[in-house]
């Protein structure tokens, strides 16, 4: 079997392990309506983020970069009774409709928005005394170091960080790329496999998912 092929073909067979629910396909036609970017994570990465919030039992979720809201809902289906979602988001309207996908869900009650920058956003939680266990990062890629440096900083001792998309597409083992997104993500990359505050991994499937916990 061709590359092409084999890969369709276990793309498909985990489609149907794990084939995406109701709420969640809302999500994808609510962005596909509202004309926004198809750039969701991968369901199966979704549901790892369900799978490792709630076995961190994080109280506290911070999601930088929302979208349509799916990721959203892959974190808070993960939190106990008490916990709660915070999500940072530089469109207001896409902050919008995650939310109301989330209440469609039944998560509503468990998310705040804070539309902006998220740079902005950080340095004003940091600033309220803002404490988190669960970092999900998946915005704007140049920010990601800035977003470690913050998710370091709002992190109580043994919270997770996690960060989508640093693969991009394999431009970042391809040393002929060399654009700012790919330089901004092979330190992101560094720091988190050798800060010595971190504990990490990168798991190369899909887009490449960075998965670090803080000692
Ligand atoms: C890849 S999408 C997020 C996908 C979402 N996490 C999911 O899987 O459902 C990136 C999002 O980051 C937002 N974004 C981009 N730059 C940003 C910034 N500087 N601050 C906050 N959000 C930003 C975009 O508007 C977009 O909604």
């Amino acid at each position: 079997m061709e590359e092409q092929q084999r890969a369709e073909a276990e793309a498909h067979y985990l489609a149907s392990l794990f084939p995406e629910d109701e709420q969640l396909l809302r999500v994808k036609q609510g962005i596909r309506e509202a004309g926004m970017p198809e750039i969701s994570i991968a369901p199966a990465y979704g549901q790892l983020l369900t799978l490792l919030v709630r076995s961190s039992g994080a109280e506290a979720v911070l999601e930088i970069g929302a979208l349509g809201g799916y990721s959203g809902i892959c974190l808070a289906r993960g939190l106990g009774e008490t916990g709660t979602l915070t999500s940072l988001e530089l469109e207001a309207e896409y902050a919008a409709l995650a939310h109301k996908h989330l209440q469609e869900a039944g998560l509503g009650g468990r998310v705040s928005y804070r539309i902006g920058d998220a740079a902005d956003s950080l340095a004003q939680l940091e600033q309220e005394g803002g404490r988190f266990d669960f970092f999900f990062i998946d915005a704007d890629k140049q920010g990601y170091p800035l977003y470690l440096d913050y998710a370091l900083r709002l992190a109580r001792p043994g919270a997770m960080i996690v960060a989508d998309n640093t693969w991009l597409r394999g431009r970042v083992a391809d040393p002929a790329k060399q654009g700012p997104s790919v330089q901004a993500m092979r330190r992101f990359n560094e720091r988190m496999a050798s800060d010595p505050r971190l504990i990490s991994t990168l798991l190369p499937a899909y887009d490449g998912l960075a998965v670090a916990v803080v000692k």
